[in-house]
């Protein structure tokens, strides 16, 4: 069992601007909640508060009904993809994805046979298989990002928290990317946070999506509920009128010469 709460929690920057207000959510065992909303609205703020990278201000935030509000990045057991890869370039596949394993001391220590093996199965799973002695620059961009996944997921993590991993990748991998996602969840049943400010992004990968607009939670409900049933002008602006206008071009796109000389 492992789910997340987050309980009014609050973050002001130094500076004093308040980039999340008030956030209540809760992230079920094996959910696949995603965090969507538009640029500056406090998507990343909020998964690195959650991560330990930022100290909340208010609130408090658990996981597995544990505060950690003051627990060190390093004991949450989260696993983190980032938009941009920074896999070690000196290191072969292989051993960027085992590094973080070879790293893990006392009583999470592993030994030589249990890190091959994990490896092993993560680079199966994400069919990395190939590709094991190459350096990183001798992949694709996919390619890469499934090893940016494969090393959070190694670890096997409590939580894995994806901050917009797919933007760096060209429209096609990311349609892959995406379903290989999705299907990796299904097989490992990891609890999973992923931000995007890509509506199609978030309507296909969650259970549940959570909507923020200028640090606030709009919505928190299955895709479709929001997309039939918007809480507000925000939500219907931003993600049914969205949805609806691509719809209208793809079908614009596809009519057929006559009727459009109708
Ligand atoms: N260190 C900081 N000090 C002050 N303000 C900050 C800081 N970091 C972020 N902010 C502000 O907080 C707000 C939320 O930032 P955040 O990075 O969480 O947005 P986001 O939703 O992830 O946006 P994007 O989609 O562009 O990544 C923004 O207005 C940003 O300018
Ligand atoms: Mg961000």
């Amino acid at each position: 069992m492992v789910s997340v709460e987050f309980e009014q929690v609050n973050k002001q920057y130094e500076d004093g601007f308040q980039a999340v207000q008030n956030l209540t959510l809760d992230i079920k065992d094996k959910e696949f909640l995603v965090l969507l909303g538009p640029s500056g609205c406090g998507k990343s703020t909020t998964l690195r508060m959650l991560a330990g990278l930022e100290d909340v201000t208010g609130g408090n935030i658990r996981i597995d009904g544990m505060k950690v509000n003051h627990l060190p990045a390093g004991a949450r057991g989260l696993g983190m993809v980032f938009q941009s890869y920074a896999l070690y370039p000196h290191m072969s596949i292989h051993d960027n994805l085992s590094f973080g394993l070879r790293m893990m001391k006392g009583t999470d220590k592993l030994d030589g046979n249990e890190i091959s093996k994990r490896v092993k199965e993560i680079a199966q799973l994400l069919e990395l298989d190939d590709h094991l002695d190459k350096k990183p620059k001798e992949l694709s961009g996919g390619q890469r990002q499934r090893v940016a996944l494969g090393r959070a997921l190694v670890r096997r993590p409590k939580v894995l928290l994806m901050d917009e991993p797919l933007s760096n990748l060209d429209a096609e991998l990311r349609h892959q990317m995406r379903n290989e996602i999705r299907r990796l969840h299904d097989e490992l049943g990891t609890t999973t946070i992923y931000v995007t400010h890509d509506q199609i992004e978030a309507m296909t990968l969650a259970d549940r999506i959570a909507i923020l607009d200028k640090g606030e939670l709009q919505q928190h409900c299955a895709p479709m509920e929001a997309y039939h049933n918007p809480a507000n002008d925000f939500v219907r602006s931003f993600l049914c009128k969205h949805i609806d206008d691509l719809v209208d071009t793809a079908n614009a796109l596809f009519k057929k010469p006559e009727e459009v000389n109708e």
